[in-house]
């Protein structure tokens, strides 16, 4: 974060502009589109290695953030932590992506957040900030960290709640134009793990809990939240998913025990985007 504080004007349309041609990364595929009836139904993109997962996810991400300023003046997103994202941060910190991406106009909140302090080192927040926004020009108070860790955990989701309420305004959900998943080796993701209570949250926005396996207490984004998305990327790295990975894709529909396959956009896109290690098990692809 570079730059000092602006005063935010009205957002003008940003000219348009041609982003540079994309090759087709080798080993990308499409698959069945989303169904109508909210099932859960991922196109699944596999990339041939971590280094093209990342620069074409870098890539979606450019592309999602200067068309979401194009239509309608902001790109909002919402990030996960844990390790998988830092490669991509980085990536989105460096050219051509540091001059591609509108970060003037980038609003940055989080899917979730382990309940700590902003400089703890498990802070989903703290990751965030070494890997990219202290290296883009993103203005402070475009960024809202989920939890500070200095609130009992479930006012800490309420305080959450309340910012993103102020943020989105009006009636209705909010609709973040990216929300950037992770998968744990659990089949959780967000903080919404298995078989907990907060995977069937309906009214409120942010849950707050202390999470038995992790033994840590948790903020997070709630399914119907989530579910609001305009795209839902699903970044997944590596053969220690693999097996979980094809339990999700190919195997049954068990989201109490998968919370992940309650990834449903309501109307928005689903991408599970992998590189080969992780695909590795996978029948389909
Ligand atoms: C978190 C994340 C979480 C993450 C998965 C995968 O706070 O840990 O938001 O949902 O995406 O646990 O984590 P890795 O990328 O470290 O495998």
């Amino acid at each position: 974060m570079k730059k000092k504080t602006k005063k935010i004007s009205k957002p003008k349309a940003a000219k348009p502009v041609r982003t540079p041609k994309r090759t087709k990364a080798p080993q990308a595929r499409k698959t069945a589109t989303r169904s109508k009836t909210l099932l859960f139904v991922p196109e699944i993109k596999v990339h041939a290695t971590p280094e093209i997962l990342v620069e074409e996810t870098a890539h979606l991400f450019m592309q999602t953030s200067r068309n979401a300023v194009l239509e309608r003046g902001r790109f909002v997103v919402a990030l996960s932590g844990g390790s998988t994202p830092k490669g991509l941060f980085q990536h989105l910190s460096e050219e051509p992506y540091l001059s591609l991406v509108p970060w003037e106009k980038t609003w940055f909140f989080w899917v979730d957040e382990r309940h700590v302090p902003l400089t703890d080192t498990t802070s989903n927040y703290r990751m965030t900030l070494e890997n990219l926004l202290s290296k883009v020009p993103v203005p402070k108070e475009q960024v809202f960290p989920a939890t500070d860790g200095s609130l009992p955990v479930e006012k800490a989701a309420t305080a959450y709640e309340i910012k993103l309420r102020k943020f989105f305004g009006g009636a209705g959900l909010p609709q973040f134009d990216l929300a950037l998943m992770g998968m744990g080796d659990d089949g959780h993701t967000a903080s919404l793990f298995p078989r907990v209570e907060q995977l069937n949250e309906s009214e409120k926005w942010v849950v707050g809990y202390f999470v038995d396996p992790e033994k840590k207490e948790r903020v997070s984004l709630t399914f119907p939240i989530l579910n609001q998305a305009r795209l839902t990327v699903v970044l997944i790295e590596g053969i220690k998913k693999a097996d979980r990975l094809k339990d999700v894709l190919e195997g049954s529909s068990e989201p109490p025990r998968y919370p992940i396959q309650y990834l449903r956009p309501a109307q928005g896109r689903l991408i599970f985007a992998m590189d080969a290690a992780a695909a590795s098990k996978l029948k389909k692809k």
